[in-house]
């Protein structure tokens, strides 16, 4: 959920940390800090707030020194404030640690380091730097330092640190948490996230097993767990696509909604090999289960339907944090398929190791190739979006039923003929975002004044409903619920007033009549009806027209005009779509 950057080399290492930092925002922003070395003299300044708020009351980025590591949270233990930000110091502020993850033990470890030295703040983090100072007091060196504390350490961490005694390098350490390393022409650099590396950087080192890494100016020198020293191989790293929507004053939710059609185009070339031996192993399998969490749920969603529809394949979705319990299901004769845009949700990579503990064969989604759920997977079918910054999924959501639409094909042996339909529908994701933006931007004006929103359909186009509503929900703030239309009576119905919006994706496929008795029950009680469809009918009393297509791609376009209306009720609300209160894009706590 953090994000971490560090820096040595020959430009100032604040200024350069700080610039990745903004990049990183996404990961977290309710505190910033940043740690230098100058000299034997480490510095450090960090705040409570955003990351430009921090550095106009702190000015980090002016830190003096060529090494440096820097940091922006998201608070998961200790409330947000200056003295829980990072870095986290030892007692006598040798030792500066900047890290991601969560200690899951550090209340035992407080306890028995809290006989002999006084911790300040209420992080889990604290106990990095005072480990790491324990066992350095008693070695004189730091890699035996961290390699000894490590060992103590439960749970996932990618984690920074610097020393005032090693004045010429940092160190990096990661077990289960993202942490990549490269040399550029001015230095060596650490991130928790290849999006924060300079643009011309195309390679880097990934760190896990507890791995260590020395950067100096020059190189970077690989050690395992127990300190002994290893040969690493740089792995290529996913780009940003190429930009070809760059005003950079709009929000990143918008233009990620705009390069939708881009997201479906470039999905849809996987490797063929790929696509056939994974379609042979599920066809194959015992039990088929997809798992994720949030938006990439919702696509498994569809998954589950159009394997069943196309592939006559019946499958489950589990939500990752439960995947674990049902485990006694799972054998080596199953196929997980675990959707995921970062690839890092701890939630879905705990199920997906759970599965692989069973030997089950593990098929992956995911944006980013070199994430960890990317690593422990058997096949692995790459997005290709490009880096998705605002929290709210959107593309990544496109490029997942895209690349599902093709795999339940290649399980009829259609693979062709939904390669050519999902060429012919680009113009079309095009064509329902223009012709909805304005419409969307003024019924947001009505729907912000609201304070709960129900998002109905049926058959394919249910997990739309879920979709919207989590989009409606986190970036505006108001309630939403996506539910089956028939749903509505057994409940809900017990809910709606006069005004209350009801959206009803309806298009004109087998869901249509049946979903017009279920919106025709909330309109007589009073609801708003928005209806989202490519047939007009007078029960609607604000209608997004969307394109007629084949029944099973309705979802491709009939998401595009919810997102928009998600995207400007936030605004007409005055909440920020790209960074939601409370929110992150990388979940990677449990
Ligand atoms: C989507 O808008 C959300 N912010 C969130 O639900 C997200 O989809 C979820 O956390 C899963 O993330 P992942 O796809 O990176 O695994």
């Amino acid at each position: 959920m953090c994000g971490l950057i560090g820096y040595n080399g020959s430009e100032q290492a604040a200024g350069f940390i700080f610039t990745g930092l903004k990049k990183l925002k996404y990961r977290g922003h309710d505190s910033a800090g940043l740690a230098t070395l100058d000299g034997d003299r480490l510095q450090y300044k960090k705040d409570a707030g955003k990351l430009e708020e921090v550095e106009r009351r702190q000015h980090i980025s002016q830190l003096p020194g060529h090494i440096g590591i820097g940091h922006v949270r998201w608070a998961t233990h200790g409330i947000v404030n200056r003295t829980n930000a990072h870095p986290q110091l030892d007692q006598c502020s040798n030792i500066a640690v900047v890290h991601n993850g969560i200690v899951e033990n550090a209340f035992e470890l407080r306890r028995r380091l809290e006989t002999a030295h006084s911790f300040v703040s209420t992080t889990d983090t604290e106990v990095i730097p005072f480990l790491i100072a324990q066992y350095y007091n008693r070695k004189g060196n730091m890699l035996a330092a961290i390699s000894n504390a490590i060992e103590e350490l439960h749970g996932p961490f990618a984690f920074l640190a610097i020393c005032r005694y090693t004045k010429d390098k940092f160190f990096a350490c990661a077990r289960e948490m993202p942490l990549l390393l490269s040399c550029i022409p001015t230095g060596c650099i650490a991130s928790s996230d290849a999006n924060s590396l300079p643009d011309d950087c195309n390679q880097a080192y990934v760190l896990d097993n507890g791995e260590i890494a020395e950067v100096t100016a020059q190189n970077l020198i690989f050690y395992d767990r127990a300190g002994n020293p290893i040969e690493k191989q740089p792995e290529t790293l996913m780009r940003q696509i190429g930009a070809i929507y760059t005003n950079s004053t709009e929000h990143y939710m918008m233009r990620e909604i705009r390069e939708q059609p881009y997201a479906i185009e470039q999905s849809i070339g996987q490797n063929v090999v790929d696509m056939q031996d994974a379609a042979r192993a599920i066809k194959e399998a015992q039990n088929v289960i997809f798992t994720a969490c949030g938006t990439s749920r919702h696509a498994a969603l569809m998954g589950r339907y159009l394997f069943s529809r196309v592939g006559k394949r019946m499958s489950e979705v589990i939500i990752g944090s439960e995947f674990k319990y049902f485990s006694e299901v799972i054998s080596w004769n199953s196929v997980v398929i675990a959707i995921s845009q970062s690839g890092e949700t701890a939630d879905v990579l705990d199920g997906v190791r759970t599965a692989r503990a069973r030997n089950a064969k593990v098929i992956s989604i995911v944006n980013h190739s070199t994430s960890q759920l990317a690593r422990l997977s058997n096949f692995v079918f790459p997005l290709k979006c490009g880096t998705e910054n605002a929290v709210a999924a959107t593309k990544s959501y496109m490029a997942q039923i895209t690349v599902l639409a093709l795999l339940s094909h290649y399980l009829s042996g259609h693979q062709h003929d939904i390669i050519q339909k999902i060429k012919a529908l680009v113009p079309l994701v095009e064509l329902v975002y223009e012709t909805n933006l304005k419409h969307a931007e003024s019924l947001a004006r009505n729907i912000a004044k609201h304070n709960v929103c129900y998002f109905i359909a049926r058959g394919s186009n249910f997990h739309i409903a879920m979709e919207a509503a989590l989009k409606m929900k986190e970036v505006s703030y108001i309630h939403s619920e996506g539910m089956p239309a028939g749903e509505l009576k057994h409940g809900t119905l017990a809910l709606i007033e006069k005004g209350t919006p009801v959206v009803a994706i309806c298009p004109d496929d087998y869901t249509f009549n049946d979903t017009l008795y279920n919106i025709e029950e909330a309109k007589i009680r009073g609801a708003f009806i928005i209806g989202v469809s490519d047939k007009y009918h007078s029960v609607f009393d604000e209608w997004f027209k969307i394109p007629k297509v084949e029944e099973i791609l309705y979802p491709f376009v009939a998401i595009v005009p919810l997102q928009e209306l998600a995207y400007f009720t936030a605004l007409a609300r005055g909440v920020n779509p790209d960074s939601p209160r409370n929110l992150a894009k990388s979940v990677t706590v449990r």
